[in-house]
């Protein structure tokens, strides 16, 4: 891995929310992530009690006044014992009346609306799942998390999979999300977003002495409607046949200083030139797979060849996404072939056949169906469960 930077140039600091970090977070791993004591932090609320004392400040019996020692000299005189109101009082927990969160869906979402947001029949369980799902999306992040997204086999949907994952994280996180085509061989991540430039990485890499500021590196990428960048590849193969390790890491180098989120969409296979680098410099894997036994055994053969070539414990933090590119799973039982990669990665997640993705085309995450949107959803809060981790490897760097 990669030592992380100081970002010297970085003119924008990302996470100006006032999040405390990280959370106290147990993923569905059943992972406890590093803690902040409560009110320690720089981002500690002010007027927010902790220790030993109730919220009435107090931490015991109260001294009964008037007793053999004489009155007591804090006590107003002859009248009832009055504490200064507490800081506390005035906290926004205790002002602000409990709002019932407004629903955001379905037939309840309809008659809120329809009654003028007068009638508020609270949220369903969809939204609160969708709700949780966002939060562990926004998870904070210290540094620069960078994702390979990978497989052996081609055509089961990386490039598919990278622009759904970087669009749910840039359309939702306040950061910035960029994905790289790393791919030998013409590469497709730069269709699946309307083209602002036709500058590759090479260009990037050639005036890399020029970068300085974001405004500079934006010129080479081009962002799509949900805030995701891609930095697209060279388009000539015989050119891109020389995207080097040492490429990739400079490429790396670059734009750590700018994103929070980088993705890399990998070519088929894994002993092209830039691969080393690409695994070496990963938080961590994102594994796809299709739903056909070929594609299962190519994964799986895609996690030996990680394993047998020291990269067990960046497997151990990967994610295996079960892609259907067709409509009908036929007789592939996918629980079995999920069962099969649970083993193996952290987490499985699926991602259904979706007419919108099928199209090969420019992806806009408002046209996904409902079913392949909440698993992007899945996905994106399933891979940031691993964002606190990274805190504490980079530490151990
Ligand atoms: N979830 C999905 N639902 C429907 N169709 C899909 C889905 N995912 C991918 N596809 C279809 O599969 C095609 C191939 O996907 P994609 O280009 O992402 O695969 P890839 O693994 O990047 O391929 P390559 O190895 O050539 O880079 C897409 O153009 C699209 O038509
Ligand atoms: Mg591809």
């Amino acid at each position: 891995m990669s030592g992380r930077h100081d970002h010297p140039h970085e003119e924008h600091q990302p996470r100006q929310d006032g999040r405390s970090h990280p959370q106290a977070t147990v993923g569905p791993g059943g992972w406890q992530s590093a803690v902040d004591s409560g009110t320690s932090g720089p981002h500690g609320r002010p007027g927010e009690v902790s220790g030993p004392h109730g919220a009435d400040g107090q931490s015991g019996p109260r001294a009964v006044s008037g007793g053999p020692s004489g009155p007591d000299p804090a006590q107003p005189r002859g009248g009832q014992q009055q504490s200064p109101p507490a800081v506390h009082d005035l906290s926004s927990a205790q002002l602000l009346q409990q709002v019932k969160r407004p629903p955001q869906s379905g037939w309840r979402r309809a008659i809120y609306v329809a009654s003028g947001r007068t009638i508020n029949p609270g949220e369903s369980e969809a939204d609160v799942q969708r709700r949780e799902l966002i939060a562990r999306i926004n998870q904070s992040l210290h540094g620069c998390y960078k994702i390979a997204m990978l497989s052996l086999k081609g055509g089961v949907g990386k490039t598919t999979t990278t622009t759904t994952l970087g669009s749910t994280f840039a359309s939702l996180r306040g950061d910035r999300v960029i994905a790289v085509d790393a791919n030998p061989d013409r590469g497709t991540l730069s269709q699946k977003i309307p083209l602002e430039t036709t500058a590759t990485v090479r260009h990037l890499l050639r005036d890399a002495s020029r970068i300085r500021k974001y405004s500079d590196i934006r010129s080479y990428t081009s962002q799509g409607p949900s805030r995701l960048e891609i930095l697209a590849s060279e388009q000539d193969p015989a050119v891109s046949e020389a995207y080097s390790e040492d490429d990739y890491r400079r490429t790396v180098d670059l734009l750590e200083h700018f994103y929070n989120i980088v993705l890399t969409d990998c070519g088929t296979g894994l002993m092209h030139s830039a691969m080393k680098g690409v695994l070496d410099n990963a938080d961590s894997l994102v594994i796809v797979s299709s739903g056909s036994i070929d594609g299962a055994r190519s994964a799986s053969a895609t996690l030996d060849w990680l394993d047998a070539h020291g990269y067990r414990e960046l497997v151990g933090r990967s994610v295996a996404v079960i892609n259907s590119v067709r409509p009908r799973a036929g007789k592939v039982d996918l629980d079995r072939v999920g069962a099969h990669f649970a083993a193996r990665c952290r987490a499985v997640c699926r991602i259904p056949f979706d007419e919108h993705l099928e199209e090969g085309a420019e992806i806009d995450l408002d046209r996904l169906g409902a079913p392949a949107r909440l698993a992007a959803l899945e996905l994106a809060a399933t891979v940031a469960d691993e964002f606190p981790h990274a805190v504490s490897r980079s530490g151990a760097r």
